[in-house]
């Protein structure tokens, strides 16, 4: 094993232990120190899942990027792994930065960017190539180094995505050109060899200065552009993060051009949600893992040694109205301990204590908007945290109130149709997930309540809330 390599996994082993467990998850994937960003290479590899991450070992900040990696059996219980790839090559010294992986010839392939400066770290000096490393043990990889160099005049050319279609291997590339966003497709017959293809271009999808971690994949009957713009303006309740992620949905054929039928729409709307990948299980379904952060957020885990988590895994379906619905891996299911489910009934600005201390539980809660005059009503996690109905906006209201490290603030979506609405939530440490319905809206925010401050609560506001459903289950990967 290399040097790099060696001192990230021997520092690994010795500072884990004094990462402090406060807002640590219990069943999401975090790096077991360090810091973490984008999911990578997500894939299916000799019987086990494979999630490697972007990684910066040696301190909670993003720094030259490695490769962390963990394995599970089932999507929901992750094994940590020595770090697979470290900055150690002339073409990727300065990081090994996102990519994605393949199965080829019984091996596990990983096809990342190296990122690279030739001088100082300036854009003018900035190339980024795409490279590959391989493994016959999904552990140890050998890297085979750069396989596919930066176009002519680009600088930002990054987070390769591969998949096989019929003969050939495919990959869509992020690009920033002349200041605008794009994607380029690639096509290979042996992933060493690359041929430009065709640009995908902001023309009637989104605008924004570059597009991060594309991933372009088959849903239904349809193809899904999955990407994370950066430089999109906030417009209302639209675009309210640093950064966005999101997806178009049109035709594609491998040498034909992407056939854009619905623009861009945001995938997710929490506060800390960005750069997700897919891959299919070994059963054909098409699960997401995204990060769960915002780059520039205070993240305040660093002062526990630790920054940056994972999604839970995400099953995507496609409307007719080309809507993306995203639902819980059935995986999930198996984390649950016993239920603990309570009566329908009416509340009346007295507020309903569920559980005295959630710290890793979901809970499904079906309110009959029909039956509720409440001018606010929904759910508190201690003083810190609130996910409610706003019946004079018709909106959900995903809160989150952490003054003390200026994390304050709303995201929202539109109260759907209908006279119910089912919420089924994922609460861990520091961490809330809100699937609204079938999928049609996720809200994903970190939360950092302070110690015993996790009460959990139902609560309405002038008026009467009534609830139809609501059942809880302690989730525990043991
Ligand atoms: C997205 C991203 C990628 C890049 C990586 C660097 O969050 O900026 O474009 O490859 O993170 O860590």
């Amino acid at each position: 094993m290399s040097k790099l390599r060696e001192s990230a996994n021997a520092f690994i082993k010795e500072s884990q232990k004094y990462v402090n467990p406060r807002w640590y998850p219990s069943y999401h994937l975090a790096p077991p120190v360090g810091w973490m960003n984008d999911p990578n290479g997500l894939t299916w590899f000799n019987g086990q899942f494979h999630a490697f991450y972007q990684h910066y070992p040696h301190a909670p900040e993003w720094g030259p990027m490695h490769w962390g990696h963990a394995r599970s059996r089932d999507m929901v219980r992750w094994e940590s792994l020595p770090v697979a790839l470290a900055p150690e090559g002339e073409e990727d010294k300065d990081g090994c930065f996102s990519g994605s992986a393949v199965v080829s010839d019984g091996k596990l392939c990983l096809i990342y960017t190296g990122h690279k400066f030739v001088g100082e770290p300036i854009d003018d000096n900035l190339y980024q190539v795409q490279c590959l490393a391989t493994s016959l043990d999904g552990v140890t990889f050998c890297r085979e180094g750069q396989v596919l160099d930066t176009p002519l005049g680009l600088h930002h050319f990054r987070d390769p995505k591969v998949w096989r279609e019929d003969e050939y291997w495919y990959m869509v590339v992020g690009a920033k050109t002349q200041d605008v966003g794009e994607v380029q497709i690639y096509r290979s017959d042996d992933l060493r060899s690359w041929q430009f293809e065709s640009t995908i271009t902001s023309m009637n999808i989104c605008g924004g200065y570059m597009w991060e971690c594309p991933d372009l994949f088959p849903l239904g009957e349809k193809h899904i552009l999955l990407f994370s713009p950066q430089g999109l303006e906030a417009q209302g309740y639209r675009y309210r993060n640093l950064y966005q992620s999101g997806y178009a949905v049109g035709h594609w054929k491998a040498g034909k051009p992407f056939i854009v039928e619905q623009p861009f729409q945001e995938l997710d709307y929490g506060h800390d949600f960005y750069a997700p990948q897919s891959f299919t299980t070994p059963d054909g379904r098409r699960v997401i893992m995204g990060w769960l952060a915002m780059w520039e957020s205070a993240m305040p885990e660093k002062a526990d040694g630790w920054a940056g988590m994972l999604t839970i895994p995400r099953e995507l379906t496609l409307t007719d109205s080309n809507k993306i619905l995203q639902q819980p891996v059935k995986e999930m299911e198996t984390l649950r301990g016993e239920p603990l489910c309570w009566q329908p009934g009416e509340l009346q600005d007295t507020p309903f204590l569920l559980a005295d201390n959630a710290e890793a539980m979901e809970v499904v809660l079906t309110w009959d908007t029909s039956r509720s005059t409440a001018e606010k009503y929904g759910l508190r996690l201690g003083d810190g945290a609130q996910i409610y109905i706003d019946s004079q906006s018709q909106r959900i209201v995903l809160d989150r109130h952490f003054p003390e490290w200026n994390l304050s603030g709303c995201r929202s979506v539109p109260l759907p149709e209908g006279e119910q609405l089912t919420l089924r939530i994922f609460i861990d440490k520091s961490s809330l997930e809100v699937f609204v319905n079938a999928g049609e809206y996720t809200l994903s925010s970190r939360i950092y309540p302070q110690d015993h401050h996790r009460s959990l609560s139902l609560f309405s506001q002038h008026g009467v809330a009534t609830v139809r459903e609501c059942c809880a289950w302690p989730l525990s990967c043991e």
